[in-house]
């Protein structure tokens, strides 16, 4: 197959970053998560004692940092200055933080003009809420991907080694980012006009990465 690029964008716990590698893999196209990049900026906020309102200081720690997404043994690997922060920004203070985080302009701009230039080759996947609207709006396949908020907050709950917290809190706690990335005023999550809509509620996830991969079929053979 042709080098092209896909944008999958959704809310938490869709399942994009499990979609896009396995499509990725299938493809043997190069998976990049975007919301990793977010949460690293938050990381350092965070260890920095940054407030995210303290919107100038957050600005200046982004535009210093170097982020690394490079493919690791378990997947993605993200590195901050050269530190292996990979398993560090998925802790629930990140997921209390990033999207108060995402929501600075500046910082968006920043990220996205990365996320521009790893996709300049073609041959991605990549993950987020703004994919197929601002950074790759003449991405080639676009899937807006979805589920029902109580199954997306039951497949993070299963993910979960000791749950801290019951998945009726977890529930809140995703509809509270879904909320913030939503209606946010700077590119926030809405489904591209010229996305498909994915609803996997209920649908085992080979049957997502199958339809998938049959629009990207159908769209290199011209067939949508
Ligand atoms: O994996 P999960 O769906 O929990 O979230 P994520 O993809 O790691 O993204 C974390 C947060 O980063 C989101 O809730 C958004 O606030 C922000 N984000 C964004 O604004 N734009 C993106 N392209 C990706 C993530
Ligand atoms: O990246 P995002 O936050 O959208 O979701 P994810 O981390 O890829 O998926 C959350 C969990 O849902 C993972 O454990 C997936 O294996 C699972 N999943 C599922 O059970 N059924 C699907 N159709 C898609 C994902």
């Amino acid at each position: 197959m042709n080098k092209f690029n896909i944008a999958l964008d959704g809310p938490a716990g869709a399942g994009k970053s499990t979609v896009a590698r396995l499509v990725a893999n299938e493809l043997g196209f190069v998976y990049i998560d975007t919301g990793a990049m977010y949460r690293a900026v938050t990381w350092k906020v965070l260890e920095l004692g940054i407030l995210a309102d303290q919107t100038a200081k957050v600005i200046e720690t982004a535009k210093a940092m170097d982020i690394v997404l490079q493919p690791g043994p378990t997947g993605q690997q993200v590195l901050v200055d050269g530190e292996d922060v990979t398993d560090r920004i998925r802790s629930a203070a990140i997921n209390a933080n990033v999207s108060l985080i995402a929501q600075i302009a500046e910082v968006r701009e920043l990220l996205v003009s990365k996320q521009k230039a790893m996709a300049a080759s073609k041959g991605v996947v990549m993950d987020g809420r703004d994919i197929g609207t601002q950074v790759l709006p003449d991405a080639e396949v676009k899937i807006f991907l979805t589920a029902s908020a109580r199954e997306r907050a039951e497949r993070r709950y299963k993910e979960m080694d000791k749950p801290a917290i019951t998945v009726e809190q977890l529930e809140l706690e995703i509809a509270r980012r879904d909320k913030l990335d939503s209606e946010r005023e700077v590119s926030p999550l809405v489904q591209a006009q010229d996305a498909v809509l994915l609803d996997s509620s209920n649908i085992p996830l080979q049957d997502v990465v199958g339809k998938v991969l049959e629009l990207c079929r159908a769209k290199v053979t011209g067939g949508t």
